[in-house]
């Protein structure tokens, strides 16, 4: 079994192993011993895949004592809502759960963000355990500690900095993952990489479980350094300003992964142009999504794109951070005044091919 500690506000271990979820009971009561009560929080997809009652994790905690609810909803996006916290928390004091009690999200980052933001307001605060179920759960949201919930106004609009009390990740659960699923996952693996670990790239398609290990592991550095992003975890938006507003310019119908693959594609692409990069890394980029066969977005528009990224949460005043890769396996932030993000756009779409 592979062992990464983080040291947040909490300390808290992530574990990974094939097979984990049949002896989660087993790695939960070394942390939060039963008879306590606990909530399992996840989709119905995930619910009938991995949360029933006749299925090894749900036979494994209530096998160990403990008292087992169960609270699904929705797959997707749309289940992120204040409506669903409120529902979550409702059958928390429903139950009469109390500070001793916990929560286990159980899924995607849906389910992580939704059932952890429920954590951190019930009662001010309840303990919850990560169980990840999407590449991208287990490689990027399921560690760091942000939750959240989605308003009209945005994505993750509303959240917390709340971190998990422990991460249990079982990668044999991705043999249910879809294609797509796994290549959403695998745009923050290849975004780690061109981060912090060129070495990423090496264990793709070999060994996926050294892979999510070494993204977690860029991931722990960031956040450990500051975990509510006023510094260095910007950089792990690499990708993500232009991404989303690719995402919304075409009206949510590129996948996220992809979105953020063309967006670091198009940053890099400019930044190269304006000689801030040391070694260019655009080329690279190119190679990984020709070599994954992400689709490449052909709609680029700068002044659409502009528009949308400038609405972006990482927009302080009237500056927008730039997260740009300074060469393979590093990259740096620049601020840049948001009547200059469309130029900088343009340059990208324009050395597109
Ligand atoms: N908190 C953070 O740091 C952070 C970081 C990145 C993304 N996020 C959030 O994560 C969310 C996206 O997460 P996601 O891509 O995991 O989406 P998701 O949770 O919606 O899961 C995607 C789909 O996969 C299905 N699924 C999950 N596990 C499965 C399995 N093992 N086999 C078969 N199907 C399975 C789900 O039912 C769902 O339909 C977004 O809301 C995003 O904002 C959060």
């Amino acid at each position: 079994m592979q062992k990464i500690t983080m040291h947040t506000s909490k300390t808290y271990d992530i574990l990974i192993e094939d097979g984990l979820l049949a002896s989660a009971a087993e790695q939960i009561a070394a942390i939060l011993p039963p008879p306590r009560k606990c909530c399992l929080v996840c989709d119905r997809t995930v619910y009938s895949l991995y949360g029933r009652q006749d299925l090894p994790l749900f036979v494994s905690l209530t096998g160990a004592g403990y008292d087992v609810n169960i609270c699904t909803f929705d797959p997707g996006e749309g289940s992120k809502t204040l409506r669903a916290a409120e529902e979550i928390c409702g059958v928390l004091a429903s139950k009469g759960f109390t500070r001793d009690d916990f929560i286990i999200a159980l899924g995607g980052g849906v389910s992580g963000d939704l059932a952890g933001f429920a954590a951190s307001i019930h009662m001010r605060g309840i303990p919850f355990v990560q169980i990840p179920t999407t590449l991208l759960a287990m490689a990027d949201s399921s560690v760091g500690g942000k939750t959240g919930v989605n308003t009209d106004a945005g994505k993750n609009m509303i959240g917390t900095f709340w971190q998990p009390s422990l991460v249990l990740i079982d990668p044999a659960v991705l043999d249910t993952l879809s294609q797509d699923e796994l290549l959403n996952g695998l745009a923050e693996i290849i975004k780690a990489g061109f981060i912090a670990d060129g070495t990423i790239f090496d264990c793709i398609g070999e060994n996926i479980s050294e892979a999510i290990v070494k993204a977690i592991q860029v991931k722990k550095e960031i956040v450990e350094a500051d975990e509510r992003e006023s510094g260095s975890r910007r950089l792990l938006n690499f990708g993500h300003t232009i991404g989303h507003a690719i995402e919304k310019c075409s009206g949510y119908t590129v996948p996220h992964g992809c979105a953020v693959m063309n967006g670091m594609y198009l940053t890099a692409l400019a930044a190269d142009d304006l000689e801030w990069s040391m070694t260019p890394v655009s080329g690279l980029i190119k190679n990984v999504i020709d070599a994954f066969a992400y689709p490449k977005y052909e709609e680029l528009k700068a002044p659409q794109l502009a528009e949308a990224a400038a609405g972006d949460k990482k927009r302080v005043s009237d500056k927008i951070i730039i997260v740009y890769p300074d060469q393979p396996g590093r990259c740096k932030t620049k601020e840049l005044p948001v009547s200059e993000l469309e130029g900088f756009i343009a340059r990208g779409v324009r050395l597109w091919k």
